[in-house]
């Protein structure tokens, strides 16, 4: 046997309704807050992740899948689909065709991180991104679809917390009373920290380390610092936020770990999860256009963990398979006849199944009972002399003869 890679995993029947009902609850949402779906390799040049997720941060020191190709080329499976959305409107011109553009993608990511619940090395994202648009009521809306995706699934308990980590005018003025606070104090932080404080100081904020956390509880924080655009643009999406009834609790911790955040960052954290409580994440970055050859764009965005909200689901969460019929065969006729009647319900769009190796009476039910049928029809010599099949509503127990050519008709309003 060869087992799978560590930190990716198989996703079975049983569980994989369970995905199907997040994409789907994703798809629709995304689609009914104007967002296009867009995909795009899994596979990039390392340096637009080195220059778009950014130098300094866990994912690129740390976490990336990047190798040398056959061809001398540096590639990386992706870690995160910002970056590549961001090329992709580039490259194809779409500040100009899709003005306002609003982009949606779903698929894999990988991290080479410590697998544990919630935290794997292959792991799914639904990431949504919004071009070209400065408005506060466009980050509301971000994190209205955000949030919308949270209480659509029925994940309880779920919290949502903003910060604004200010603009390329005032954020070099917070980093630097940061470090003006941090004084003397810097060389008793722990080794991250130290690096952070020299490489982008805010993410001293996401520093885990208990001895470190009296200092960090000391320091400034960035929305006492924001430039007068940034704090009427931040104090235009809490009004939004509230004239909709979105609740959300205010954190200056939050800085998260990428580095291209501008203004409002956001997440939604869930109850069940452990350590890996952040169901989704994300934030503006109007710099990040630009900086990887862009015209001078903004963007916002977020991705949600697929495999996180799959964990949060509640068991009440709607995803039984849709019913099936079953077709029982009774004698040779009778198999010539299911032949031709399972082809015939799914030529009309009904899910429908018979035992295609010859089998009892009794297997056949068994099996019928074991994919759980909402449908069993029984076909068998004398039923088709009188022009009839039998048709047995497996919810109801009940049981009743219907004719041949009412059929479908008869396993359609039940199914
Ligand atoms: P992120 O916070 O790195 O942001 O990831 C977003 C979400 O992906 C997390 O909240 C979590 O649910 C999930 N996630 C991250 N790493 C793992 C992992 N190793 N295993 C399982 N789930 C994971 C971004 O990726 C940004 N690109 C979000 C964004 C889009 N910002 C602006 N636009």
């Amino acid at each position: 046997m060869i087992p799978a890679i560590r930190g990716t995993h198989d996703i079975l029947p049983g569980d994989v309704e369970k995905w199907q009902f997040v994409e789907r609850l994703a798809r629709e949402l995304c689609e009914r807050y104007g967002y296009v779906e867009i995909r795009t390799p899994i596979i990039e040049r390392e340096e637009l992740f080195a220059k778009g997720t950014g130098e300094s941060t866990d994912i690129v020191q740390k976490e990336m899948y990047t190798f040398t190709d056959k061809g001398g080329e540096r590639v990386t499976l992706r870690p995160e689909a910002t970056p590549s959305m961001v090329r992709s409107y580039i490259e194809h011109n779409l500040e100009h065709t899709m003005p306002a553009a609003k982009l949606y993608a779903m698929g894999p990511m990988f991290r080479y991180e410590r697998p544990q619940k919630g935290r794997y090395r292959q792991f799914h994202q639904l990431d949504i991104e919004a071009f070209g648009m400065q408005d506060p009521a466009v980050d509301a809306e971000v994190i209205d679809l955000a949030w919308s995706l949270i209480t659509g699934l029925g994940i309880p308990q779920a919290e949502l917390v903003i910060n604004s980590v200010g603009c390329a005018t005032c954020r070099p003025v917070f980093q630097k009373a940061l470090l003006d606070a941090l004084g003397d104090n810097l060389g008793n932080l722990c080794g991250d920290c130290q690096r952070r404080s020299v490489t982008n100081p805010l993410r001293i904020y996401d520093c885990k380390v208990p001895a470190d956390q009296p200092i960090i509880d000391a320091l400034p924080h960035s929305i006492d610092y924001l430039c007068e655009s940034c704090a009427t643009h931040f104090t235009g999406v809490k009004t939004h936020l509230d004239a909709i009834g979105i609740i959300w609790r205010q954190s200056h911790r939050l800085v998260r770990g990428l580095d291209y955040y501008t203004r409002t960052t956001f997440e939604v954290l869930g109850q069940t999860l452990g350590a890996q409580n952040a169901l989704l994440g994300g934030g503006r970055y109007d710099g990040l256009v630009k900086q990887l050859g862009g015209a001078d764009k903004t963007g916002i965005g977020f991705a949600a963990g697929m495999e996180r909200l799959v964990l949060a689901l509640p068991e009440s969460a709607p995803i039984a398979a849709p019913g099936r019929a079953f077709v029982v065969a009774i004698g040779e006729d009778g198999r010539a006849a299911a032949w031709q009647l399972i082809r015939e319900l799914r030529q009309a769009g009904l899910p429908a199944q018979m035992e295609l190796e010859a089998r009892g009476v009794r297997a056949q039910m068994k099996r019928a009972d074991r994919l759980a049928t909402r449908v069993t029809l029984i076909v068998g010599g004398d039923e088709l002399a009188r022009g009839e099949v039998t048709l047995r509503d497996m919810a109801r127990g009940e049981q009743r003869a219907v004719a041949r050519d009412a059929v479908v008709t008869a396993v359609r309003e039940l199914l």
